[in-house]
């Protein structure tokens, strides 16, 4: 018995009025497709084929390393139309195939275990999930006869005054037998409304040969299709709600949920806090204890136990424990900052290694460097390490001072044990145990000021 799933995701996306595939614009910082994707691959499916038409190289890039097969839809006929351009994928199989959306992106995990299973234990030839929408507009409407048994979908523009009145609605998501759906996908016409080959023809061509179909009721929020701009704040609100509940139930404080934006894919251990206004995206991990204060952006970071931040943005790059960052940090890709680390205040660092108790405390760039432990960077230190045309490498030992105002020009090293005089512009390796002074020496003109006739 085959178990697969197909995923749609060949439309034109008109209403969302733009040159990305609608498919591909994001919720909570990840593509709806691979929302899709991701929650059938928790509900156990692995053999996954979405269909792509319109920007179908777009798509294939975003859902690369997704381990996917694609079926293609040159033309976009209609959503009945796409399934029949999966007809490759389906025919040596034997079992049941579920169809999604591919711009429905709320649907849970859970939610598919159940319904494959009352799919199953009712065996049923189709089935389909709905569910009572307030405002159902632009919705397929679920038509049941006198026992109450789903006789038909009819979709909202082809509804009659009556029929709109209906507030059940398909959600556009399908459990079949595979035989018989690719029996009756040809018997699918497109006389309607909108001239296209609706796939929600099937419920009508399945009861019409004596097949039994079921409908299995679902919460509104997980039936939500994004087909507009309006749509994709809704998806957005309904999935940062379900994110920053899951964290609180594991025991992160968040103290404004309304305003913390965190990726699906994000980890946060327990006793963490979270003030308003920041973003956490990717595949962050957040360890134990730490205190993120207002207005950071996390991405693709990892941030180790009992880290405090604020006010600071850190891109694919590892912080050490019972470090403090910011405020006004800008800490770029692949850096690692070690344990008990002070990065302070507009100080940035880039592809750089920090070692543990070294303090940076303000206004410095350190890029391409490797730094030891327990230095102590001067205010405003300056890592030179561009010549205009290359970028190259600074190491600096363990235990140096670097002076305020010194300029490091790379490639160059400082070995442990040494001291660099404020000021200095540092173009020689210092040696161990070392003072470096690289500046001009003061000179005094003594009564200059008379002389010259320029007291005030
Ligand atoms: C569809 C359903 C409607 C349901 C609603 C729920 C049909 C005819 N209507 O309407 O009953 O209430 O979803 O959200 O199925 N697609 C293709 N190729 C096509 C057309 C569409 O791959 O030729 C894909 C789209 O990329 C999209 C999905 O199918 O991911 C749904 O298509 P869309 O045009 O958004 O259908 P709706 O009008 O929302
Ligand atoms: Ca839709």
């Amino acid at each position: 018995m085959d178990k697969c799933v197909l995923i749609l995701a060949g439309g034109k996306g008109k209403r969302m009025k733009s040159d990305l595939p609608k498919v591909l614009h994001k919720v909570c910082g990840k593509e709806m497709i691979n929302h899709v994707i991701d929650v059938m691959r928790k509900a156990d499916f692995q053999d996954v084929n979405v269909v792509i038409g319109k920007g179908a190289d777009q798509v294939k890039d975003a859902t690369r390393d997704r381990n996917v097969t694609y079926s293609f839809q040159s033309e976009q006929l209609g959503t009945g139309h796409a399934v029949m351009c999966t007809k490759d994928f389906l025919k040596d199989k034997d079992g049941i195939v579920a169809i999604f959306a591919g711009d429905a992106p709320l649907i849970s995990e859970n939610t598919v275990k159940k319904f494959i299973d009352f799919h199953k234990k009712g065996k049923y030839k189709a089935t389909l999930l709905t569910s009572i929408l307030e405002n159902p507009t632009g919705y397929g409407r679920i038509m049941r006869d006198s026992k109450g048994d789903v006789e038909k979908i009819v979709e909202h523009k082809d509804c009659t005054a009556e029929e709109l009145k209906v507030k059940e609605v398909n959600a556009a998501m399908y459990c079949f037998d595979i035989n018989i759906l690719l029996n009756g996908l040809d018997k699918i016409e497109n006389d309607n409304a909108q001239k296209e080959y609706y796939l929600t023809d099937m419920v009508e061509i399945f009861k019409a040969s004596g097949e039994k179909v079921g409908a299995m009721p679902i919460d509104f929020e997980e039936t939500l299709g994004v087909n507009s701009r309006v749509q994709l704040s809704e998806a957005e609100v309904i999935m940062r709600n379900r994110i920053n509940e899951k964290h609180m139930e594991n025991g992160v404080t968040i103290i404004d949920p309304v305003s913390t934006y965190i990726g699906e894919d994000v980890q946060i251990e327990r006793d963490t806090i979270i003030y308003p206004g920041n973003v956490i995206e990717g595949k962050s991990i957040i360890k134990e204890g730490c205190i993120l204060y207002p207005n950071s952006r996390i991405s693709d970071s990892i941030i180790s136990e009992n880290v405090t931040i604020q006010s600071s943005v850190i891109l694919q790059s590892k912080i050490g424990s019972n470090t403090t960052v910011g405020p006004f940090a800008y800490i770029r890709p692949e850096s690692n900052i070690g344990n008990h680390v002070r990065v302070g205040d507009f100080v940035e660092i880039k592809k750089s290694t920090i070692g543990n108790n070294t303090k940076v405390s303000h206004l410095t760039y350190i890029g391409d460097a490797q730094v030891g432990s327990n230095c102590n960077f001067g205010c405003g230190t300056v890592v030179v390490n561009y010549d205009g045309r290359d970028k190259h490498k600074t190491i600096i030992g363990d235990n140096s001072f670097i002076g305020c105002n010194t300029n490091l020009v790379s490639p160059v090293e400082v070995d442990d044990n040494t001291y660099i005089a404020a000021g200095s512009t540092i173009t020689e390796k210092v040696p161990e145990g070392s003072l470096a002074i690289a500046r001009a020496r003061q000179v005094i003109k003594k009564g200059w000021v008379s002389k010259k006739n320029l007291k005030k």
